[in-house]
C-alpha cells in the first residue's frame, strides 16, 4: 500500500455528506453492529478461525518484538563482551540462526493469520451485503421512488468495501501496532531506563498528533477531490447517455467544454491533495529523526559511560525504526478509517430504515378460492396533502371483468397498485374473498395477482429469462406456449439469436409493444386467479392489438380480471365498466347501459369512434 495510492477502499465519497464528525461517531457506534459477524454463532469453525488468528497474530509479534533482541546479541558476541574465549564462532551462528527463523516466523505468522481470517471477515462481507439487498428489497415503493437507485448501490457498495478494509486494518494493523508500542516501550524501560521509553513514547504521541492533525486539515482536499471526480463522471456519463440528443444538435464541442470543466477542478484539487502529502510526509520524516536522535544520544551516553554495549546502540535504534514502520502509512490508515466509519454508518442506517408497509405479526397467508375483489368506499392519497381516491368502491365478482377508464392521472394505476398493497389506504379496505389485504403476508397476496404494468421494465438479460421470470422453474414449452399465446413467438423465432436475444438495459432494445407482450407472456406463465392489464395493449397496432385481445380473453376466463385502458373499444365486453374523474367514480355500468346515459362514457366514446373513422378515411386515401 502506498500513501499516494488514489484508489483507496471507501474513500470516493466524503463528499456531501453534512457532519463528517457527528457520522464519525456513527459510525463507531455502527462499528459494535459487526460484532455478531466476527464471533459467528452459528459457525464452530468460524470461531475457531477467530481463535487461531488472535493467537498467530500475538506469536508474530513476539517474533517480531525479539529480532532487534537477537540482533543486539550477535552484535555484543561478535564484539567481545561476553568474550570466553572457546566456542566464540559456535555462539553466534546459533544467534543468527535464530534471528533469522524469528524473522520468518514473524512474517509466515502474519500470512498466516490473514489466511486464516480471511474466511471470517469474508463470510462476514458477504452476509452483510446480503442482509442489507434483502432489507432493501423489503422496503417501500415509497422508500424506493425517493432514492435514487445509483445511490443505493454506490451505499451497499461503499458500505461492504469499508468493512473489509476496517477488518483488516484496525483489527490486524492499528490494534496489534499499539499493542507492539505498548510491548516495547516496558522493554526498553525495564531493559534501560524510563527515559528511553519516555522519549520513544513521546515521539509516536507527537507524530500521531501531527500526522491526525495534518490529515484533517488535507481532507477537505481529498474531498474536493472526490467531488469533482464524481462532478466529472456524472457529466460524462450523461453526455453519453445522451449521445444521440449530441449528435442532433451537433454539440459535441459543447460537451467536452463542460466535461473538461470538471477535469480542471479535479486537476487543481489533486495537485494541492500532492502537495500537501508532501508536506505531511516530510514533517513525518523530521518527528521520526528527532526520536531517533534523542534515543540514539542517551545510547550513546550509555555506551561511553560503560554501562550499555554497542548491541544496546544498535537495539534501540532497530526498535524505534520497527515501532516506526507501520506508522509510515498513518495517514492514509487514519483517512480511510475515518471514510471506512462513515460508510459503514450510511449502509447500517439503511438496515434501519423501517419498511412502511409490513405484515402483521403471524399474519397468515392470502387464500384465494374464488377471487372475489372488493374496493369498499377507499379514500388514498401519496402525499397527505393531495387526496388522489375518494370514495371509490367497487366489487369484481369471481371469474369477471372490471374496466377501469378516465383521463389520464384519474387515478387508475393508483387502483392497481394499492391491490398489490405498495401503500396502505387512508380510509376503507379492500379485500379479495373476503380477507382484508392488510391482514395476509404480503407475499402470498403478490403471488396470487398478476399484472402487466403501465409501463414494463426488462431486466437486461435475455427475452427467455424476462418471461421465465413470471414463474421461474418453468419449462422451455410452457415459456414458448406463453410467448405464442402474447403473439411474440414468432417475432422472438425471427431474431438471429431467438430466445436468447438480450433486451438490453431497461428492456430498451425491444419496441414497446415488443415490450408489452413480453410482460404479457410473463402474467400468462405465472398464471394467478387475478389479473390486472394497465394498459396492457396501448403501444400496439391495432391489429396486432385485436389479436392479443382474443388470448387475453381466452387467459382471463375463469379469472377476476381488472382491466385499466384508454382505447375504449378494447372494454367493450367487460362485465363492468367504470369511469373515474380526478379519483371518483362517476359512472358505472355495461357498456351499453353507458352509451345510453348520454354522459361521460358516450362522450368518449363518440369522439374515439370518429377519430377512428378518421383514420380509416386516411388509410383509403
Ligand atoms: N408516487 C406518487 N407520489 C405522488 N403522486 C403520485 C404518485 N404516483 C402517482 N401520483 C399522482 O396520482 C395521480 C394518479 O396517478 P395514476 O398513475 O393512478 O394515474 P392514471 O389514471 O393511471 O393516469 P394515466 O392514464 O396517465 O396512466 C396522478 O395525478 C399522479 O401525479
Ligand atoms: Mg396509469
Amino acid at each position: 500500500m502506498s500513501p499516494h495510492g488514489p484508489r483507496m477502499v471507501g474513500q470516493s465519497g466524503a463528499s456531501g455528506l453534512p457532519e463528517p464528525d457527528e457520522r464519525l461517531r456513527e459510525g463507531l457506534r455502527a462499528l459494535k453492529g459487526l460484532g455478531p459477524y466476527l464471533w459467528p454463532r452459528n459457525s464452530v469453525e468460524l470461531r475457531v478461525r477467530v481463535v487461531a488468528a488472535v493467537a498467530l497474530l500475538i506469536t508474530g509479534k513476539i517474533a517480531n518484538i525479539t529480532i532487534p533482541l537477537l540482533y543486539k546479541r550477535a552484535i555484543d558476541t561478535l564484539g567481545g563482551h561476553s568474550a570466553a574465549a572457546p566456542g566464540i564462532i559456535a555462539v553466534p551462528l546459533a544467534i543468527i540462526l535464530a534471528y533469522g527463523a524469528a524473522r520468518i516466523l514473524s512474517q509466515a505468522f502474519n500470512e498466516w493469520r490473514n489466511a486464516v481470517f480471511a474466511k471470517v471477515s469474508q463470510r462476514a462481507v458477504r452476509q452483510i451485503g446480503l442482509r442489507t439487498f434483502r432489507h432493501i428489497h423489503a422496503l417501500s415503493l415509497r422508500f424506493h421512488l425517493e432514492r435514487r437507485t445509483g445511490g443505493l448501490a454506490r451505499a451497499v457498495e461503499r458500505g461492504i468495501a469499508g468493512i473489509e478494509f476496517l477488518l483488516s486494518f484496525l483489527l490486524f494493523n492499528v490494534i496489534p501496532t499499539v499493542f507492539e508500542i505498548v510491548v516495547v516501550c516496558g522493554l526498553l524501560w525495564r531493559l534501560y531506563n524510563w527515559s528511553f521509553a519516555a522519549i520513544t513514547l513521546a515521539t509516536i504521541i507527537v507524530y500521531v498528533s501531527f500526522t491526525f492533525l495534518i490529515t484533517d486539515w488535507r481532507i477537505r482536499f481529498r474531498r474536493e477531490m472526490n467531488t469533482r471526480n464524481s462532478e466529472a463522471n456524472t457529466k460524462a456519463v450523461d453526455s453519453l447517455l445522451n449521445y444521440e440528443t449530441v449528435k442532433y444538435f451537433a454539440n459535441e464541442h459543447h460537451e467536452a467544454e463542460r466535461y473538461d470543466m470538471a477535469l480542471r477542478a479535479y486537476e487543481r484539487a489533486a495537485v494541492r491533495s500532492e502537495t500537501t502529502l508532501a508536506l505531511l510526509n516530510i514533517g513525518q520524516g523530521v518527528i521520526i529523526s528527532g526520536g531517533l536522535i534523542g534515543v540514539m544520544l542517551l545510547a550513546a551516553d550509555g555506551v561511553a559511560a560503560g554501562n550499555m554495549t554497542v548491541g544496546d546502540f544498535v537495539l534501540v535504534n532497530a526498535y524505534l525504526l520497527q515501532l516506526y514502520t507501520p506508522l509510515n502509512f498513518l495517514g492514509v490508515v487514519y483517512r480511510n478509517i475515518k471514510q471506512s466509519l462513515t460508510d459503514l454508518e450510511q449502509m447500517m442506517s439503511l438496515l434501519e430504515v423501517a419498511p412502511e408497509i409490513e405484515d402483521r405479526n403471524n399474519a397468515p397467508a392470502l387464500d384465494v378460492k374464488h377471487g372475489a375483489v372488493a374496493f369498499h368506499h377507499i379514500d388514498f392519497r401519496y402525499d397527505t396533502r393531495r387526496p388522489i381516491l375518494r370514495d371509490v368502491d367497487f366489487a369484481i365478482a369471481p371469474g369477471e371483468t372490471v374496466a377501469i377508464v378516465g383521463a389520464s392521472g384519474a387515478g387508475k394505476s393508483t387502483i392497481a397498485r394499492l391491490m398489490f398493497r405498495f401503500y396502505d389506504v387512508a380510509a376503507g379496505a379492500i379485500e379479495i374473498d373476503g380477507q382484508d389485504l392488510r391482514d395476509v403476508t404480503q407475499d402470498s397476496l403478490r403471488r396470487a395477482i398478476g399484472v402487466v404494468p403501465q409501463d414494463t421494465v426488462l431486466f437486461n438479460d435475455t427475452i427467455y429469462y424476462n418471461i421465465a421470470y413470471g414463474r421461474p422453474g418453468a419449462s422451455r414449452d410452457e415459456i414458448e406456449a406463453a410467448a405464442h399465446l402474447a403473439r411474440i413467438h414468432d417475432f422472438i423465432a425471427a431474431l438471429p439469436d431467438g430466445y436468447d436475444t438480450v433486451v438490453g438495459e431497461r428492456g430498451l432494445k425491444l419496441s414497446g409493444g415488443e415490450k408489452q407482450r413480453v410482460a404479457i407472456a410473463r402474467v400468462i406463465l405465472k398464471a394467478p386467479k387475478i389479473l390486472i392489464f394497465d394498459e396492457a395493449t396501448s403501444a400496439l397496432d391495432t391489429k396486432t392489438e385485436r389479436e392479443i385481445q382474443a388470448s387475453l380473453a381466452e387467459v382471463a376466463a375463469h379469472r377476476t380480471t381488472l382491466v385499466i385502458a384508454h382505447r375504449l373499444s378494447t372494454v367493450v365486453d367487460a362485465d363492468q365498466i367504470l369511469v373515474l374523474d380526478g379519483g371518483q367514480i362517476v359512472e358505472r355500468g355495461h357498456h351499453r347501459e353507458l352509451l345510453a346515459r348520454g354522459g361521460a362514457y358516450a362522450t368518449m366514446w363518440t369522439r374515439q369512434q370518429e377519430a377512428a373513422a378518421r383514420e380509416a378515411l386516411v388509410t383509403i386515401d
